[in-house]
């Protein structure tokens, strides 16, 4: 690719994915910022769950608007939306004066989550070059981990009162003491990278195949010839987007999902995919680390914490795996490694815990979390937002991230209960037989899309090919 068209794709790839940077610090900050929320505002438990939970219940009813959305205002204008929302929703969450202002601030934050991990992907995959597309949709992923890390740290940088004796002491040199401030602080901490992608997306050009479409073909012609390496690339690719969307007319959504069998096929992997992100228990370990920690025997707050940092930072640092060998080793064969690794880690993470080798459990954690990042983390966003037909993709990919991001909630909600019904092993080994489940399913039904144009995906699939091969 010439030099300059490859530098304006990563930008433009770079400024989308900051989406995700948003999303992490999101997933990372409430779980530590609730103790501080309830005492400063003298709110009741109740109303608390309602603050953490505002978040996904917007975060799910975003992804599920974002289908009509994207198609309606295009890709590029649903990503200024949702860089709005989260501006807005930010500063709410700083400012709020009681619980009920929080909540709000709390759902408008959510909206735009749901919004962005919704286009920010699909966007991506429409943008980039076949030849990097799966590194450029793992940029998201990076900044998503990032974004956890980075909320991680601020956590422990508020929680200097809970810490005791010695560490203590250390602690209250550096860190801040206001609970009132602290909390603020975490919430509002995305004013700054939501108004520098709010200020980024502005300058992304819209996704051709959106344009072509929605029949603005020159423009699309004058996009890809800014993001492609000559022109008969561009030319070409515009030519193939064309042809695929007259050769393939008909409904498109919900309609399309009734009348094509195959389409159906796209959509349930989907949502299976994503659903099976979820039961492999990443968000526990996201969720609950600090006190997974101490439930493997490191008791103070200053272990919990400094071992919260150590699972973010292994977390974005495995990312990189995928950045690098996700186009050469293709997506297939990541995955299943992957959730071949997670399983046996999530069985270490059992046993050890049960037969109480602390040190042990802690490693399997850290192992579990680097098979994480360097396959399911990445590869089901990639996967989900190339394997849909271009005018199926809005309604596929909406069932795909809404499964994302319910079963994140059902899986957060039911760790405690689970918990407390089958004891901390078992339930560690309930989430080791769903990576097993996975890695059958993978095989079964996962088509491998590495180097592929989204166009000959959707030829393949619509005229019957077998999902497992429709990337041959
Ligand atoms: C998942 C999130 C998870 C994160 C961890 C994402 O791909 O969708 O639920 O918290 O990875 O890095």
């Amino acid at each position: 690719m010439a030099n300059n068209n490859s530098k304006t794709v990563f930008l433009v790839c770079f400024m989308a994915a900051l989406a995700g940077l948003l999303f992490g610090i999101d997933i990372g900050v409430i779980a530590q910022a609730k103790d501080f929320i309830k005492q400063d505002l003298g709110v009741s438990d109740s109303v608390i769950s309602w603050v953490v939970g505002s978040m996904m219940g917007g975060a799910t009813a975003g992804a599920l608007v974002s289908g009509k959305l994207t198609k309606k205002l295009g890709r590029k204008i649903s990503l200024i939306i949702s860089a709005s929302c989260f501006v807005l929703g930010a500063l709410g969450c700083a400012l709020a004066w009681n619980g009920t202002i929080l909540i709000i601030a709390r759902i408008i934050v959510g909206i735009s989550i749901g919004i962005a991990s919704f286009t920010a992907p699909l966007y991506l995959s429409e943008v980039a070059p076949k030849s990097i597309r799966g590194t450029m949709i793992t940029m998201y992923q990076l900044l998503i981990t990032i974004g956890i890390l980075t909320s991680f740290v601020v956590n422990t940088l508020i929680r200097n009162n809970t810490f005791t004796g010695a560490e203590g002491q250390i602690a209250a040199n550096f860190l801040i003491a206001d609970i009132s401030l602290s909390w603020r602080a975490m919430l509002g901490i995305t004013v700054i990278p939501s108004l520098i992608f709010l200020a980024g997306v502005f300058f992304l050009p819209k996704s051709p195949r959106w344009l072509i479409s929605v029949g603005k073909t020159e423009e699309a012609k004058n996009v890809l010839l800014k993001i492609r390496s000559s022109a008969d690339e561009a030319a070409s690719e515009a030519q193939e987007i064309i042809n695929t969307v007259s050769a393939h007319t008909g409904n498109s959504g919900l309609a399309m999902f009734r009348e094509k069998p195959n389409f159906r096929k796209t959509v349930f992997l989907g949502i299976t995919l994503q659903l099976m992100q979820q039961m492999c228990g990443i968000n526990i370990i996201m969720y609950f680390g600090p006190e997974l920690i101490k439930a493997a025997g490191y008791t103070s707050e200053f272990a919990a914490n400094v071992g919260t940092i150590a699972i973010g930072l292994t977390n974005v640092l495995a990312t990189f795996i995928a950045i690098a060998y996700i186009d050469k080793w293709g997506r297939k064969p990541i995955l299943i490694a992957g959730y071949s690794i997670m399983a046996a880690a999530m069985t270490g993470v059992a046993a050890f815990m049960h037969f109480n080798y602390s040190m042990a459990a802690i490693i399997s954690v850290l192992v579990f979390i680097i098979a994480f990042a360097f396959s399911a983390g990445p590869v089901v966003w990639v996967l989900c937002s190339e394997i849909q037909p271009l005018k199926g993709r809005d309604f596929g990919i909406t069932c795909s991230t809404g499964a994302n991001w319910l079963s994140n909630m059902a899986i957060a909600a039911t760790f405690l209960p689970l918990l407390s019904l089958l004891g901390a092993d078992l339930t560690m080994l309930l989430y080791a037989a769903c990576s097993i489940l996975a890695i059958f399913l993978i095989i079964m039904y996962v088509p491998e899309t590495k180097g592929v144009s989204l166009e000959h995906l959707e030829n393949n699939l619509m005229n019957g090919v077998k999902l497992r091969d429709i990337g041959k």
